[in-house]
């Protein structure tokens, strides 16, 4: 294990902003991640598990150890005539895990192809688009617990996953997610085509009856017309959560505003926060450096490449100052802010 000082952070968040780790190491396997955890305890240092980076926002230097986890690995393990466990180390870029099983012929995960991020961070906010979430298919997850340095395993149960929200996420940097592990199909698939906008790319590809590298297929086109290559356009994809408001102040509201878009979640109300941003006037809407994604008012970029953190930060305060001020609704922060 090689620790540096003073490293950019820069390459390890797809923002693309500045911020510097007092202390970096990256970690292959689990005596290393063990031995910066010692390192850290150490010299009492805070620890930072980083993983793709794309659900991070750094509006300053962190004054820790950052951890860049690397572990790589993908193993399987035939249940039964229709389901295969997938394992994947916590390292393993999201989308060529995801394509690595649609591949194989592999099914259910296949609506959550071309999600920026690791395996690793999937479980931590139940990563999720087009109907389907990773508590659909997940079966347990390997853990090293941070305080006691013991290893667990959590079970689908132990994860609590709602949206976009898990265990891990009320439980932030008690636990380092090693290892996650899908129970998937390999020929009884179940498809879920309940989205509209997947039903209707696949009409425009005249598929009828679909097969999970079709849904994949539309999957990776509807995501790449309408949202940013953080690979070109710094981004962490939605900002913000969609907010579930009671249903008697979504009638409020739909009297008020009768176009606006509401769908039932149990006895409440999820609005897209994309709706209330752009009906908020900031669909697009640059200020220096830092803009709203033009097709798609939920996605906050880095427009011009040299935005600071603060910057995009504060400008995200402007769209919640507004939002509430018009709908009366508080939008929470979707991305982690450190
Ligand atoms: N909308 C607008 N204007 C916009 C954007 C959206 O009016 O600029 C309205 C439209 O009514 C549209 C609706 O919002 O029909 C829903 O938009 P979309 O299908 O793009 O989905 P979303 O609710 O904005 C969520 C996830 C995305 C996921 C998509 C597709 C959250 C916070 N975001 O977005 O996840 O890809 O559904 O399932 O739940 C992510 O988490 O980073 C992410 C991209």
């Amino acid at each position: 294990m090689h620790i540096e000082k003073n490293i950019s952070l820069k390459p390890y968040n797809t923002f693309g902003v500045e911020a510097k780790a007092s202390f970096f190491t990256q970690i292959e396997n689990i005596p290393q991640l063990q031995q910066a955890l010692d390192f850290a305890t150490e010299h009492k240092l805070p620890v930072l598990a980083l993983g793709g980076g794309s659900n991070i926002l750094f509006t300053r230097d962190f004054d820790g150890l950052a951890v860049l986890l690397r572990m790589k690995g993908i193993t399987e393990t035939f249940v039964d005539d229709n389901h295969v466990l997938v394992t994947a180390s916590a390292g393993e870029n999201w989308h060529q895990f995801v394509s690595s099983c649609v591949e194989k012929n592999y099914g259910g995960l296949e609506n959550l192809s071309l999600i920026p991020g690791n395996a690793g961070t999937a479980p931590m906010q139940n990563i999720g688009a087009y109907g389907t979430e990773i508590k659909d298919a997940f079966a347990h997850c390997k853990v090293l617990n941070t305080e006691t340095r013991e290893l667990e395993t959590f079970t689908l149960e132990d994860c609590c996953f709602g949206y976009r929200d898990s265990f891990f996420k009320k439980h932030k940097g008690k636990y380092i997610i090693l290892e996650v592990t899908f129970r998937l199909t390999t020929h009884n698939h179940h498809l879920n085509t309940e989205y509209g906008v997947i039903r209707s790319e696949l009409a425009k590809m005249n598929i009828t009856e679909p097969t999970i590298q079709d849904i994949a297929k539309a999957v990776i086109s509807i995501r790449q017309s309408k949202l940013p290559d953080p690979k070109v356009t710094g981004n962490a994809g939605s900002f913000f959560k969609n907010p579930v408001i009671p249903a008697t102040q979504f009638e409020g509201l739909k009297s008020k505003y009768p176009d606006i878009p509401g769908y039932m979640q149990h006895d409440a109300i999820k609005i897209p926060a994309g709706w209330l941003i752009e009906h908020s006037g900031w669909k697009g809407k640059q200020i220096g450096n830092v803009a709203t994604h033009a097709h798609q008012a939920l996605v906050i970029i880095n427009a011009t490449g040299n935005a600071t953190g603060r910057e995009i930060y504060d400008f995200s305060g402007q769209i919640i100052d507004t939002v509430r001020y018009l709908y009366g609704i508080q939008l929470e922060r979707e991305v982690n802010i450190i």
